[in-house]
């Protein structure tokens, strides 16, 4: 007898395990997700707590008032604003819209995850553009453009490395790809950068119309859970996107939420000005260990572990786990030695630091 079989570049997919801990414990401290270390927007949780009719109702398809809101907090054109379920799924309707199964798309070699899957699913063939010390290379992205290449992911400032590349690289490659390609450029982690050297990708939108700029309240704003993302592209590549997209893909919470988070500039202060003191903080306390990483402009920190029996990434991530604070392991993006680690809370991240010397200073049976 037969069984269904998915096609063969779905078959050879694995499927994304997020590191989220094997139980609900309490007082779990999740360093493995960057997400928000202040929690939520109180706004936002107070819409929602208000919030409690029409359940039964589907959402809008577009929400006006977030896609304003959005528009106004930015000083964008609110023409060019689509809202996702999480940018995930931005990334993957990109994909599916615009890639045959004979076309390439390039991603950068620790690139976010998300980007060589949803290439792989539409039957597309990944481009791997390898990095320069853990630094996108804008040379290695060009040299792999051919007559195939539809699209090119980056992730800017990327995730898991918290490198970024500056403007004058950012418009090195713009000027040198073809009008028929389009730049995905993510800016996930913008809203904690405070950089002159720096662009969201929003002015090449305004420019340009092969440009798609990608943004998520999963971050700073703190809503990863109500999974909300949205996209700043031309009108065509919008409707395109609208084409694809479920029709009520983005729920009516995330909506009233992620309207009030995005007003809510008190909060993103406090988590910007959080972010800022504990990076600094933690990259001293991570240098008294000897303990060697990336230089990040985000909310983590990609550490490299030594290259011992003892002391290496592997037995650190289980040490960590065993006393309830979960890294993410970086096997998945190739680099067994490192961990990647978000900035926590206060107590989080001294908790962090207090394990970690603990890890480091003694031997361990594993
Ligand atoms: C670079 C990058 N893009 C996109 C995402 C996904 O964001 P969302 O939660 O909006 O799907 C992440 C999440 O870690 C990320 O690091």
């Amino acid at each position: 007898m037969t069984s269904p079989s998915a096609k063969a570049s779905v078959e050879k997919l694995e499927t994304y395990k997020p590191n989220f801990g094997k139980t609900i414990k309490k007082n779990l401290i999740r360093l493995s997700a960057n997400e928000s270390a202040l929690g939520t927007s109180l706004e936002a949780v107070r819409v929602l707590n208000e919030f409690s009719n029409n359940l039964n109702r589907y959402p809008p398809q577009v929400s006006e008032d977030l896609i304003n809101a959005i528009a106004d907090r930015y000083s964008l054109n609110k023409n060019n604003i689509i809202l996702g379920n999480g940018s995930d799924e931005l990334i993957s309707i990109i994909a599916q819209a615009f890639l045959e199964p004979e076309d390439e798309a390039i991603h950068t070699e620790y690139g976010f995850l998300q980007f060589p899957q949803a290439i792989s699913i539409t039957g597309a063939k990944p481009v791997v553009a390898k990095d320069i010390d853990f630094t996108v290379s804008v040379d290695n992205i060009l040299a792999k453009i051919n007559k195939k290449t539809k699209i090119i992911f980056l992730a800017n400032a990327n995730n898991p490395t918290g490198t970024y590349i500056p403007k004058k690289e950012v418009f090195r490659l713009y000027n040198s790809i073809p009008s028929n390609v389009i730049l995905v450029y993510d800016a996930a982690y913008s809203e904690y950068i405070n950089n002159d050297l720096y662009i969201d990708g929003s002015e090449l939108v305004d420019k340009f119309n092969n440009v798609i700029m990608l943004r998520t309240f999963s971050k700073l704003h703190g809503l990863a859970s109500l999974r909300l993302g949205w996209g700043y592209c031309s009108e065509y590549i919008l409707n395109t996107l609208m084409k694809v997209r479920g029709p009520f893909s983005v729920n009516i919470a995330a909506m009233l939420a992620g309207t009030a988070a995005i007003q809510d500039i008190k909060f993103q202060e406090k988590s910007f000005q959080h972010n800022k003191k504990w990076m600094q903080w933690l990259k001293n306390e991570f240098r008294l260990l000897r303990l060697d990483f990336q230089t990040s402009i985000t909310n983590f920190l990609l550490v490299k572990f030594p290259e011992t029996k003892n002391h290496n990434a592997t037995n650190a991530e289980k040490f960590l786990a065993d006393r309830g604070i979960l890294v993410r392991g970086m096997k998945v993006y190739g680099l067994p030695n490192h961990l990647r680690i978000s900035i926590g809370n206060e107590k989080e991240n001294i908790v962090l630091i207090r394990e970690l010397k603990s890890f480091l200073e003694n031997s361990h049976e594993f």
